[in-house]
């Protein structure tokens, strides 16, 4: 616990900028209420503890005080039923304790019964949150979105997590503890929230330059409009590019542009719905109805102004991202691929963003 407050301080800074404070207290979740008895329980018992032996220490200093002893003192050895005090009550309270975490430790890992199943990969400086399909889950295929990940209020997610190449950790501190992302190995728990809202989370893990831009929101959305939202993502097809702006931008988003020696961005991102698959970086379905970017560094009208720039060269914008540079597109094909990219929405039902009441 000392290591998680400490952590959370440390955390609070880069939270300001997002508006956000990120805090274990936040009693929306089960995991942290669970956490917090726990701790004002030992907490009790030490200031419990701290009162008694503070009492003890200043009257034995008082009572066997010099000036009211003249005489020598009886000398003697050893005091049997001190010593099985002295031991005895320490094993008590650490019995107890120990009882106390181990419930505490039981009731926040639970066994997955219906929770919602989000499998969560991180990857040098992104998060990809993939909705496996299931009955339980309200849809049959997958679904996958990056860097932001959208939860029902007032359901356990089951997160398994993992990650692509360094180890990583997953941490909404609103929502629940911390994970390890580590590649090859793939653990469970859960997080939960009461409370519709906007949650800020961090890679907590130092994984490389850009470990501290590596966030991720977490929509926490009241169950209905969660529905809405993962049925229509379930179903979503990009729909076709409109304008002349929007088609150059979606070719080149496919084939790349051969004569400014642009790769296709479809190598890497996938599309719902178009033959862009690739797996390396985030998924683009959705992007037009998202809110942030470069995992989070920018929001709303500032994440606006950094999308040409991120295409041209991200690295210049974000230390370490690995997409290559797009420095030979003119403006014009950069402001095609923006207006490409940003008539990528879900319909406005299941558009997220906005639907936090
Ligand atoms: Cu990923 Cu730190």
């Amino acid at each position: 616990l000392g290591a998680n407050l400490g952590a959370a301080s440390v955390f609070l800074g880069s939270a300001a900028s997002a508006g956000q404070i990120l805090s274990i207290g936040d009693m929306s979740s089960s995991y942290n209420r669970n956490i917090w008895w726990m701790s004002i329980a030992v907490i009790v018992m030490a200031i419990v503890i701290f009162i008694g032996v503070s009492y003890a220490l200043f009257y034995t200093v008082n009572k066997f005080r010099e000036d009211k002893h003249t005489a020598e003192p009886d000398q003697f050895h050893g005091n049997n039923r001190l010593e099985q005090l002295l031991i005895g009550v320490p094993v008590i309270i650490v019995t107890i304790i120990t009882i106390l975490a181990a419930r505490t430790m039981a009731i926040v890992n639970p066994t997955p019964t219906d929770a919602l199943h989000v499998n969560v990969t991180g990857a040098q400086f992104w998060w990809a949150f993939e909705y496996p399909g299931s009955p339980l889950q309200g849809t049959t295929g997958t679904v996958t979105n990056g860097n932001e990940l959208v939860i029902p209020a007032g359901r356990q997610i089951a997160i398994t997590v993992t990650a692509k190449d360094v180890i990583h950790a997953f941490w909404a501190p609103n929502l629940g503890g911390q994970r390890d992302a580590i590649p090859g190995s793939k653990k469970t728990f859960q997080i939960d929230t009461d409370r519709p809202g906007v949650y800020q989370g961090n890679c907590s893990l130092l994984c490389g330059a850009s470990h501290a831009n590596m966030r991720f929101k977490v929509v926490a959305l009241p169950k209905a409009q969660y529905d809405t939202f993962i049925a229509a993502a379930q179903s979503y097809k990009a729909p076709a590019p409109t304008t002349a702006s929007e088609r150059n931008g979606y070719n080149i988003f496919m084939q790349g542009k051969a004569s400014a020696g642009a790769a296709p961005c479809s190598s890497c991102h996938r599309v719902q719905g178009t033959p862009a698959a690739g797996a390396v970086g985030p998924d683009m379905s959705f992007f037009g109805s998202r809110n942030t970017l470069g995992a989070g560094i920018w929001e709303g009208k500032e994440r606006e102004a950094h999308i040409q720039p991120w295409i041209k060269h991200c690295a210049a914008v974000k230390p370490g991202c690995e997409m290559p540079p797009y420095l030979s597109l003119s403006a014009q094909d950069l402001g095609d691929l923006e207006a490409y990219i940003l008539s990528l929405k879900l319909p406005d039902a299941a558009a997220y963003w906005g639907k936090v009441p």
